[in-house]
């Protein structure tokens, strides 16, 4: 009898996109061409697609910053970058079908007529490669600089074909300034061509929790408050803030990630199944869940900072001595909490929330708990062995699912063992796991909202960040309270103890 599992997946991208029809011919307009964002993630992302032959015939790049460069200096540094950063082999016939349609434009949107190269080369292109009016602009630019772009870009009179604005996280810092921004970006552009970017939502694994609870009628019915005890999610990161000092210390940990990455992973654990997957009724019900989040009890909320420490055998400097972050800060570079979820499927069942950097390795996983068996006939010879079912599904790395259950040791007694049921996706796929930003920015060619966050989550979402940092504002932390390449703080164990628990990873 074959014991095969394996399953080859020719195109994986194509393959689980939906994009069954290949996107309109169009333009995609990179503001912040210049930046990490750009060099590190999208033209890799943008190359990968046009290895896979995903993208339109007609297409054109535009990269549009301040910093001064010629097209050609841009398209080098590019390719630079595909090599550095990319996950596909640098093709030469594929990389100069993507340079040929790749622009770079130096200008100022604030200065006045700023924006008119990029819309005389949009005309252009339109005639020249027949991207026929249709537009993508991806603003990867810091947030202070959105209005100025969206102002000019929504002034102008529209070309004729459909447009779509990507907007980077994050969106605001607290709920009156995502709402201010989005209220300027509504007067410009109607809800359905705002994309909103989480680029968690574009991860496999995280799309793959979704297949995992609705595509498979067994575990549905126990995906609740009876069978669960306590679900854990965890954002780990060992790096720290590299030179991201001047953004970091004005977010922290829980603008940095709570906000948007562990509550959208929290939204997909506990959302109820949509009637399809059109965007809508995906986001329907995560809304419902993050408006469902009460406000954290303050007594299980905390927060941390890195002091000095080491991570790979190497001495990293603590937080507060890192360039450009202010000597006395008490900006958070972790934070732990537990949550409930108040509806009927999950009243009463903790959520435990952890984030941080600098940690000892990187890890993102959501753990569920399971209560222990009602009554196991052989308790007492069975012993150490008897522990609750968990069922972990590993985000990144060694992406996969694991569930842990009791099987008995082979012999004549019956002493019980907790295995491993493991599935690993590059085990049994044997493909390299694409990109999320190839996912979303194909996605988002397509028009298809489905991965990218409401303004309504939005809103929930800071609403319920608000909460946290207003326990904040008026109490002074210890920082630093945890070492670089440590667990985090013992504070954080502590929360779990308080609940007769621990952290199951
Ligand atoms: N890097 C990442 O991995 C990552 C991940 C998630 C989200 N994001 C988000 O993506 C956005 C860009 O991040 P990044 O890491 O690429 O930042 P970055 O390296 O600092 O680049 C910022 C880009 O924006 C341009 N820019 C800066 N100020 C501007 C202004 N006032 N007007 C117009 N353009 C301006 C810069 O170009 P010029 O100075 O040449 O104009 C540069 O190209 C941010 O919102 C960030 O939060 C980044």
């Amino acid at each position: 009898m074959s014991t095969k599992t394996e399953i080859e997946v020719e195109a994986p991208v194509a393959a689980g996109s939906g994009s069954e029809r290949p996107p309109d011919p169009c333009s995609l307009v990179i503001f912040g061409a210049s930046g990490d964002l750009t060099h590190r993630k999208l033209i890799p992302a943008l190359y990968s697609l046009e290895y896979r032959g995903l993208l339109p015939e007609n297409f054109a790049v535009v990269g549009v910053a301040r910093t001064e460069s010629s097209t050609e200096a841009w398209r080098e540094k590019m390719r630079e970058a595909v090599t550095e950063f990319g996950r596909d082999p640098m093709d030469k016939d594929v990389w100069e079908r993507l340079a040929s349609g790749m622009h770079y434009v130096t200008t100022d949107f604030s200065s006045e007529g700023g924006e008119s190269d990029v819309m005389k080369l949009l005309e252009r292109l339109d005639k020249e490669r027949g991207t026929k009016g249709n537009r993508v602009y991806y603003l990867a630019v810091p947030p202070t600089a959105i209005r100025t772009v969206v102002d000019k870009i929504g002034e102008r009179p529209r070309a004729k074909g459909w447009v779509r604005l990507i907007v980077e996280k994050p969106f605001g810092r607290d709920c009156a300034s995502a709402k201010a921004m989005n209220e300027d970006i509504v007067t410009h552009f109607a809800e359905n061509e705002i994309f909103r970017i989480d680029h968690y939502l574009g991860k496999e694994t995280v799309q793959n929790v979704l297949a995992f609870r609705f595509a498979n009628g067994i575990f549905e019915p126990i995906w609740n408050r009876r069978y669960i005890d306590n679900v854990q999610i965890t954002v780990a990161e060992s790096i720290g803030i590299e030179d991201r000092a001047s953004f970091y210390e004005s977010a922290g940990a829980v603008r940095d990630v709570v906000q948007n990455h562990l509550l959208q992973l929290l939204a997909i654990t506990a959302m109820e199944p949509p009637a399809d997957f059109e965007a809508d009724a995906v986001r329907n019900e995560k809304v419902k869940v993050v408006r469902a989040i009460a406000p954290p009890d303050p007594a299980y909320v905390v927060r941390g900072q890195y002091g000095p420490g080491e991570i790979d055998g190497k001495k990293v400097p603590g937080y507060r001595e890192e360039p450009g972050v202010a000597a006395e800060s008490s900006t958070e570079t972790y934070v732990a909490l537990k949550v409930f979820v108040d509806n009927w499927r999950w009243a009463g069942t903790p959520f435990y929330l952890r984030t941080g950097k600098h940690l000892s390795s990187r890890s993102t996983t959501i753990v569920a708990l399971f209560r222990p068996a009602p009554h196991p006939p052989f308790l007492e010879i069975a012993g150490e062995g008897l522990r609750p079912n968990v069922l972990v599904i590993h985000i990144q790395p060694n992406e996969g699912i694991s569930i842990r259950i009791g099987a008995k040791v082979p012999g004549q007694g019956m002493t019980i063992q907790p295995v491993h049921l493991n599935f690993e996706y590059d085990r049994v796929f044997h493909v390299q796991l694409p990109e999320a930003y190839e996912k979303l920015i194909l996605d988002a060619m397509l028009g298809d909202a489905t991965l990218f966050t409401r303004i309504d989550e939005v809103e929930a979402q800071w609403a319920f960040v608000d909460s946290i940092v207003a326990q904040w504002k008026n109490a002074k932390p210890d920082f630093p309270n945890y070492a670089a390449g440590s667990k985090g703080p013992k504070s954080a164990d502590a929360l779990m103890a308080r609940d007769n628990r621990v952290w199951c990873l």
